[in-house]
This record gives C-alpha cells, structure tokens and sequence, in this order.
C-alpha cells in the first residue's frame, strides 16, 4: 500500500533553484543549475536557434506525426558527425548506430539500460563513475539495476586532476568494467584530461578490456571549439575501441527544455562490425519504444536544421564562441577580483578550469554562509555555475566570497 512509500529528498539541483526562485531579496545570485545566463543574468535564446525556430514555423508542412522510434534521421546522422567528425573511420566503415533521445539524460540511461540488459549476465559488472560527477549518474545507472563505485578525480590539493588516483584505481578495477567517463567540461569540476593523460587512459582501457561509456554535454561550450571539445571520443574511436556515447544539445544550443540528445553506438572495427552494429541497433529500438515509443520532436528540428545548413551552422559556431568568450571573461574577473582582495588561499584553479563550472573549493559551511549572508546560491560541494555571474554582480559576489573565506 502506498504507506510503505518513504519521503525522498528533494533533488539538490532542482530544489537549489526553486529556493532561488523564493527569495526576494534584490541582490540575490543563482549560481546553481547549469544553464547560461546572460550579461543581465537572463535566459539567452541563441540566435541561431531563434533563426531556425522562425524557419520551422512558417513551413507549411509542418506537422505533428509521430517520429521514427530512432528520432529524426537528419538529426541522428548530423549529430554523428558532429561528435566522430566528418572523415570518421566508424562512419565510413558503418560502425555506428544512433537514436534520438530525451536529451542527455535520455541517452545516459538508454545506454545504461542497454548495458545491464545485454552486458552484465555474463559478469557483475558496474561502472566506475568520476568522483565527484554528476549526480544523476548514479540514479540512472542504479535504476536499471547496475552497481558502481567511483575513480578519485578532483585533487583538493591542487584543485585540478588526481591523474594517478583515477589511473590507479581502473588499473585496479575488475577487467570489462563500465568507465564512465566525461568528454570534456567535466561536471562538476570544469578540470579536464589532457591530450597526453586521454591517451594513457586509453591504452589503460583497452589493456583491461573495459568498456568506455562517454558523456558529452558541452561540445563548443569548453573552448568554442567544436573539434577540440569533441577531440577525446575521437581519438579513442580512431583507437577502433567498442564504446557508447550520451550526447546532448541542452547546453551549446541553450534548448534545455526542448530535451534534444542523442545516443550512440559504436562497435570496433571487426568483418562482421555491420552485422553488430545491425543487431544492437534492432534491441535498442526495443527498448526506446517500451520506455518512450519516440523521441520530441521540437528540439530536434531544431538543432537539426542548423546542423545541416551550412549559414546555419557557422552562426551557431558564433554564438558558442559568443557563450564560452563571456564565460571566460568572468573567470578572469572573478580570479583578479579574488587576487586583489587578497582573499586568503590560492584562486588559479578559477581561469584553470573550463567549461559551464568552476569548482571553487568552498567548504559546505562557506556555501551555506554565502547563501544565509549574502542571498548567494550555489551546490554545497561548492560548485558555481559561471554562466550566472556578471558585469553587474561579480564585485558583490567576490566580496561576499571574501567574507565567508575570512569568516
Ligand atoms: C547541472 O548539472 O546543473 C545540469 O546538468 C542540470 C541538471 O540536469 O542537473
């Protein structure tokens, strides 16, 4: 009966913004969720996208039919080469298969649901998250029955990459473990591998015969650049490894609402990779009309048209370049402000690290302070969305984060 239900705790994320959204105090700073902001802390509705959305409304024949199972074709197929690159050997070789999903979270689970149905009855194996990660990770793959454990990953010390402690434990992990592993603009910490460690974890990988599983969800919002951001997946697929990829469009086409994502599928290169590839596209279609019969529209039209016409797609790369440009500029303000102020402790790691986050270091007593002090909000392991500050709100928000360092 529903008396054996137990109350659940809010989810931090979401109730992080619902207690900002309560708050009337004027000077109030959400740097919670990670959504970009504008200079006057406001939804920004890119360009590009409003572009194509008046391109798709006044088409005539516009409808509202139901979409394939796998999504929109010229949508799964840009987003293919979007993130493997035009020339990849695994297009080429047609090692791919692809389904439209809710969004990142979407994909994150038809991946998950997919792994513990057909991957785990011949082992116990579970995933290794980065610790810290998202935490919806762990809720999506426990829901569908896998277990996990996490690798280190952020170094309190330095603030940067435990390189050896993450290396250290997946050389120790179970061979054909799930790594789970973030493409670039890692979330929480905005500290990202380098080229050099990407490749020593490659060899690791493959040498213990795990499973990459990659989440991308900030593709040309790291640097602006969409082949850099997208530099890790495709040097492990030129590796020809097997491995899965959840990709969405909430963050660099600011559509969080419209849940546009994909899921990818990519088997190694092998004489019957076709066939592989034929039979797990057919079970994942299984599974994606048993859960969502298929996927919105909306969004996908969307991304899809500025995907596939090239005027489109160079004002997109624009506007990502316009989102990291102003992100960047607070880092470094937010940095000297610190630096001038003399806030006690070091504030390098704020320009060192990318992507939507910064992981400032501030303990859970500092954060409950900055919000109960100075109507500021921000995740209690410290992370701060940087996409909330602003020409108009750094000063406020660098002295109220000198007050409870000092305090
Ligand atoms: C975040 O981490 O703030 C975003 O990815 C939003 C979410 O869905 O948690």
């Amino acid at each position: 009966s529903a008396d054996v239900v137990p109350q659940a705790p809010e989810d931090p994320l979401f109730g992080l913004m619902a207690a900002f959204r309560r708050d009337e105090d004027p000077k109030k700073v959400d740097l919670g969720i990670g959504a970009y902001r504008d200079d006057n802390a406001k939804p920004w509705i890119l360009p590009v996208v409003k572009k194509a959305d008046d391109i798709i409304r006044n088409d005539p024949n516009l409808n509202h039919e139901y979409l394939p199972i796998a999504g929109l074709t010229e949508f799964t197929s840009a987003s293919q080469k979007l993130i493997l690159g035009g020339d990849s050997p695994a297009l080429k070789e047609k090692r791919v298969t692809s389904l439209q999903t809710v969004s990142g979270t979407g994909a994150v689970h038809l991946g998950a649901l997919f792994l513990a149905k057909f991957y785990k009855p011949d082992s116990k194996r579970i995933a290794y998250f980065s610790d810290p990660t998202w935490p919806n990770h762990f809720q999506i793959f426990s829901n569908v029955g896998l277990s996990y454990k996490t690798y280190p990953y952020f170094s309190k010390e330095t603030k940067g990459l435990d390189f050896d402690g993450f290396y250290n434990t997946i050389q120790n992990a179970d061979e054909g473990s799930i790594v789970v592993l973030h493409a670039c603009a890692h979330n929480p910490t905005g500290v990202d591998l380098t080229q050099d460690q990407w490749k020593k974890m490659a060899e690791l990988i493959r040498a213990k015969k795990h499973f990459p599983f990659f989440d991308t969800a900030y593709q040309g919002f790291a640097s602006g650049d969409l082949t850099r951001d997208g530099w890790a997946i495709r040097y492990f697929i030129e590796q020809g490894f097997e491995l899965c990829i959840a990709q969405s469009y909430a963050k660099n086409f600011g559509l969080y609402g419209e849940r546009a994502g994909c899921f990818h599928f990519v088997t190694s290169p092998s004489s019957d990779a076709q066939s592989t590839v034929g039979r797990i596209a057919s079970q994942l279609a299984i599974l994606q009309r048993s859960e969502i019969s298929n996927p919105p529209a909306y969004g996908a039209r969307i991304a899809s048209l500025v995907l596939n016409t090239p005027e489109l797609f160079a004002q997109w790369e624009e506007d990502l370049r316009t989102m990291s440009g102003r992100i960047i500029k607070m880092r470094k303000a937010l940095r000297s402000k610190l630096e001038e102020l003399g806030t006690p402790g070091t504030w390098n790691h704020i320009t060192d690290q990318i992507g939507m986050f910064s992981f400032t270091g501030l303990s859970e007593q500092q954060v409950t302070k900055l919000r109960e002090d100075s109507h500021v909000y921000m995740t209690k392991n410290g992370r701060i969305s940087m996409a909330g500050l602003n020409t108009k709100n750094i000063d406020y928000f660098a002295k109220a984060v000198d007050k409870a360092v000092r305090d």
